[in-house]
């Protein structure tokens, strides 16, 4: 089978997002970049587009024109990317998902927990695959730190504690910068700021490490800068339904820190340390032993970790390929679909729309509980609370 056609809406010129999906869909060449709507104003995304190299006519102004345009073609896209802003997520993840597209969304997924479970629905009922960027769950590393929880290298797990705290909002002088200011103003932003913004990367990192799900969490969330409507800084407590104990920090005004997502798992056997801006080392503490730097790269690592990296030990490998690895899930989910057989399970590690709607239900556990002193709240999406909806 030849390469699938891949298309993006949003990632235009000079958005943040949009280099990473263009490296990370290209990078094995997997995908062919066939089709973009890629700005808010369409004149500039279809000149953008057409510079990238997309044809004329598959260059839109806009979302709904790509999705008319790519229906009537035989060769139509087979996975869409959405990294628009967040508002934007869910109609344009429905619509495309209705018309018979594979989605990968940007997170947060949608901006409620109504809409998640729409998604979700939407998703199982016609069969496509909706996937969500977690993308850091790409990073070689995270994959094998799962695989040996999944292996019971630990244990049972007991505590994992996650971070993703930054200090790029930090300048109370700058609070007012219209770039800034929306993030925390409940009519743009939601419910939360940071927890929605970063705190779900670290929360959904976690569960996908120890194959746990949260069940119930109690928050303090706080607005450093007092003008702030919505939070800057959340600590989270957490329990998982398998037992582990969860701690979480997450922060927009930590001076010093850069991008700052570290997670760490603790085990009756042993704990590991990974963090986002060291990704190729993994360190690993054995009960009672020495502590070990694991290498991405080196020989006799999982098959998960085998299979998402490319560049020889002691080259770094960066965000753009944890990325790739999400593609190279997403191609292999799709060519099994099309060639009706069953996916590579190393492949099977994408996240899905569930995970964004599970997301979304701790968006609102932790700004709920935030409102009163850190009340305890259920953390699951209603329709995971029956288990029986939850398949
Ligand atoms: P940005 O503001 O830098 O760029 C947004 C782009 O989308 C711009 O090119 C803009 O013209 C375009 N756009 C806006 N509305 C559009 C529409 N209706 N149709 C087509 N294009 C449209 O935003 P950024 O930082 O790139 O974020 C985009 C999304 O990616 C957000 O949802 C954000 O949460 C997510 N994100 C995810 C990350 C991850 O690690 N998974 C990291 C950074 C952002």
């Amino acid at each position: 089978m030849g390469k699938l056609a891949w298309g993006l809406i949003g990632g235009g010129e000079g958005s943040q997002i949009g280099p990473a999906h263009r490296l990370g869909a290209g990078l094995d060449g997997l995908f062919t970049f066939s089709a973009g709507a890629l700005d808010h104003r369409p004149d500039a995304g279809r000149a953008y587009g057409q510079r990238l190299g997309l044809a004329a006519h598959r260059a839109y102004g806009d979302w709904q024109e790509m999705l008319a345009g790519e229906q009537a073609r035989d060769d139509r896209v087979d996975l869409v990317t959405v990294a628009t802003p967040n508002a934007t997520h869910f109609e344009i993840t429905k619509a495309f998902l209705e018309h018979g597209f594979h989605v990968l969304c940007e997170k947060p997924m949608t901006m409620t927990v109504e809409e998640g479970e729409e998604i979700v629905r939407i998703a199982r009922a016609s069969g496509r695959i909706c996937a969500v960027n977690y993308g850091y769950t790409g990073y070689s590393l995270v994959r094998h730190m799962r695989a040996m929880v999944a292996r019971g290298d630990l244990g049972a797990v007991r505590l994992v504690k996650a971070e993703f705290a930054h200090g790029h909002h930090a300048d109370a002088a700058d609070a007012d910068n219209p770039r800034v200011r929306w993030r925390y103003d409940p009519a743009q932003a939601g419910i939360s700021a940071q927890f929605a913004d970063c705190g779900i990367h670290a929360l959904h990192m976690a569960s996908f490490v120890i194959g746990q799900e949260a069940e119930r969490l109690s928050a303090d969330t706080v607005s450093c800068i007092g003008s702030r409507v919505l939070e800057d800084d959340a600590m989270v407590n957490l329990r998982f339904d398998r037992g582990a104990v969860g701690r979480l920090w997450t922060s927009s005004v930590a001076i010093g820190r850069q991008h700052g997502l570290t997670l760490q798992v603790f085990g009756e056997k042993g704990g590991l340390r990974w963090s986002q801006e060291q990704p190729n080392q993994l360190y690993w503490m054995p009960l009672g032993g020495r502590l070990q730097v694991i290498e991405r790269g080196e020989t006799g690592l999982s098959p998960e970790a085998d299979r998402t990296t490319r560049v020889t030990i002691g080259h770094a490998e960066g965000m753009p390929l944890a990325f790739a690895n999400i593609y190279k899930d997403l191609a292999e989910a799709i060519r099994a679909q099309k060639e009706n057989r069953e996916i590579d399970p190393a492949a099977n590690l994408f996240p899905r729309a569930e995970d964004g709607l599970r997301s979304m239900a701790a968006v609102v556990a932790v700004a709920e509980s935030g409102k009163s002193e850190g009340a305890w709240k259920d953390a699951r999406p209603p329709m995971f609370r029956d288990p029986a909806g939850d398949s």
